[in-house]
């Protein structure tokens, strides 16, 4: 292995979300048309005496580095897939995806350093490291490639699409998120009892590439989210007004996202000024990686 190995780590955005019946497993069926975006956190890894991590950049606060972080948990899930003897690693990550706002951040620095020990460990093939996405995650297998893809089953069934064209996209980070955020919302979906058929996600997949907006999309946790996240919907309802335009849930929130042209970027960034959360404004972006 070269000294160390890098790569940036994409955020995503769930154009759809169907969110299906619940299963035996206690996971739900899924269909969704998932989106990576240029904003990116950097991972690095370099071999080591033993395992550690380290945590740097603007959206550093509160992430673990210990044995729970999914960076750390990638290592050994393809270890284990591979019936390899685990192999100390130092993982550095510089975080620029707010965590635990519906963006995939740790998610994808997980399949991150799954593509990176790909490079180091020849016997990692496309399979493997399929099945120790799917270990450590639901969004992980469709970040190990990104771009644009119809994701359904729990996650692990990926399919990709045609690129959507470039598109701008502006982030809308609340400053709360919800311990145990992803169970917490997919229990609410169980109270609320609506079992979403997967149309609206294998309809637009079919018809790839288009223009989107965001009053083309459809997130099944829009109709949880304003009572599970407080103040979300007051802030969502300032941005429409403001902006003029829709404003979509990202995954299962508490991030909002607008999605149009790149030239009106700047104006729904502009838009939001004074309101009460981080503005990020970036784009979406292809697959980063040919193996
Ligand atoms: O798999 P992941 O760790 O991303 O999921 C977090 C939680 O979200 C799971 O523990 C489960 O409660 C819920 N989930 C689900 N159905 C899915 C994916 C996640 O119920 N398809």
């Amino acid at each position: 292995m070269p000294e160390e190995l890098s790569a940036l780590a994409p955020a995503k955005i769930n154009l759809t979300l169907e969110v299906g019946a619940s299963r035996s497993d206690g996971y739900h069926e899924l269909a969704s048309v998932l989106q990576t975006l240029a904003l990116a956190d950097e991972v690095t890894l370099r071999p080591a005496s033993t395992p550690s991590m380290e945590v740097a950049g603007p959206f550093a606060a509160g992430t673990p580095v210990d044995g729970t972080n999914l960076a750390r948990r990638a290592v050994d899930a393809l270890a284990g897939a591979l019936g390899r003897e685990p192999e100390p690693f130092h993982i550095r990550i510089v975080k620029h995806i707010p965590p635990a706002g519906g963006l995939g951040g740790g998610a994808s620095d997980a399949a991150t350093v799954l593509r990176l020990l790909a490079r180091h460990w020849p016997d990692a093939r496309e399979e493997a490291l399929a099945a120790a996405a799917a270990a450590v995650g639901s969004d992980e297998p469709f970040l190990l490639a990104g771009g644009t893809a119809l994701v359904e089953g729990r996650g692990e069934r990926v399919t990709p699409l045609p690129d959507l064209p470039q598109h701008g996209v502006v982030l809308f980070i609340p400053p709360d998120t919800l311990p145990n955020k992803t169970a917490t919302l997919f229990a609410a979906l169980d109270r609320d009892g609506q079992v979403d058929e997967p149309a609206v996600s294998r309809s637009l997949a079919g018809r790839l590439p288009v223009q989107v907006t965001g009053a083309d999309l459809y997130n099944s946790f829009e109709r949880v989210a304003f009572d599970c996240f407080p103040g979300l919907a007051e802030l969502w309802e300032r941005l429409e007004a403001r902006t003029g335009e829709a404003i979509r849930l990202a995954g299962a929130g508490p991030t909002l996202f607008w999605i149009g042209p790149g030239e009106a970027v700047e104006r729904v960034t502009t838009a939001a000024e004074g309101l009460e959360c981080a503005v990020i404004p970036t784009m979406t972006a292809g697959s980063l990686w040919r193996r």
